[in-house]
């Protein structure tokens, strides 16, 4: 008879603040029986697997932290990528490409042979560019290769209209698209409260000024934050453990994801469906004018860093 897996795996790769954030996330809301944590940074490694444990003496359903290595990493359900330089005040998200692109490739090298059951969760920046790469350097299937990408601008922005509508978050169906940085974009015209359209529910929402500021806010979100604090890890940490869950629970849920988009020859944010084998359909979205043209520059100028990248990696 075949050995049946009883354990079910989440390995975090990268224990600093969104890693560790996302174990202690996963931790409280077990979806796994187990996070592995991997860094080559032994000291933190152990200390973070000493503390985060202790968060689990209690209460906790018996999920268990361990530190390992990326050979084990490469066996768990899931693998999130969190390793990497981070954002620095006043840095893009794409200015991080060269060195983070390098230590994705060493992280894939030192992970192989990887199941080809695993899902990988790219969390690390630039987030849609990595996924890209990530998809070439696992070898896994696309549909098994995803980035965070704009789920959590798509929240802020809910965040945002909230406020402003007077309702929950939950009640409110809007996404930012395309690339989690600078080129993202506000899918307006599908945007809803409950089933009503946004512009008939918060009729100021028509207003360029308005659009304006409130996708200014959204792009800059993670920017204030990052200067005062020096990084984002609760909103991001906290976005990723549900993604986990989803996949976990074989939730089969909607969400604006980074994956590959064959016609666009790029990883970027579309609204799919995510369940334990991935990205299990892509959900259709109607565009304006104008939102077409944002989506299109924004695949043109990802392509562009992606062309840029390939050539070092060549070299
Ligand atoms: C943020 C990071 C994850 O937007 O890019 O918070």
């Amino acid at each position: 008879m075949p050995e049946q897996k009883l354990k079910t795996s989440i390995a975090i790769l990268g224990c600093g603040d969104v890693g560790s954030t996302l174990a202690y996330t996963l931790i409280l809301n077990p979806v796994c029986s187990e996070v592995i944590l991997v860094d080559p940074k032994t000291a933190l490694l152990e200390a973070q697997v000493r503390d985060l444990s202790d968060a689990t003496y209690r209460g906790n359903t018996g999920t268990r932290v361990r530190a390992g290595t990326h050979k084990d990493a490469g066996q768990a359900d899931i693998v999130v990528i969190t390793a990497g330089a981070k954002q620095k005040p006043g840095e893009s998200r794409l200015s991080l490409l060269s060195r983070n692109l390098h230590i994705l490739s060493s992280i894939f090298s030192a992970m192989q042979p990887i199941s080809p059951h695993t899902i990988l969760l790219l969390v690390a920046n630039p987030v849609d560019i990595l996924t890209y790469f990530a998809r070439k350097l696992s070898g896994l299937p696309e549909s098994q290769v995803i980035g965070t990408g704009t789920s959590l601008d798509s929240a802020r922005l809910r965040g945002i209209l909230a406020t402003k509508a007077d309702v929950s978050p939950s009640s409110i169906m809007a996404y930012v698209l395309g690339e989690h940085g600078d080129s993202q974009f506000i899918a307006w015209s599908s945007a809803t409260i409950g089933v009503t359209p946004l512009s008939m529910a918060l009729p100021s929402s028509t207003d360029p000024t308005f659009r304006a500021e409130i996708a200014s806010h959204t792009r800059g979100a993670a920017g204030s934050i990052i200067a005062a604090k020096g990084c984002t890890a609760y909103g991001i940490g906290n976005m990723a453990a549900s993604i986990c869950k989803y996949i976990m629970y074989d939730q089969l849920t909607v969400r604006p994801l980074s994956f590959y988009q064959p016609e666009l020859g790029c990883c970027l944010s579309m609204p799919a469906i995510i369940g334990r084998k991935g990205i299990t359909r892509v959900m259709p979205i109607e565009l304006d004018e104008r939102e077409k043209r944002e989506l299109e520059d924004c695949a043109n100028g990802l392509r562009a860093v992606i062309e840029g990248a390939e050539k070092e990696l060549e070299a």
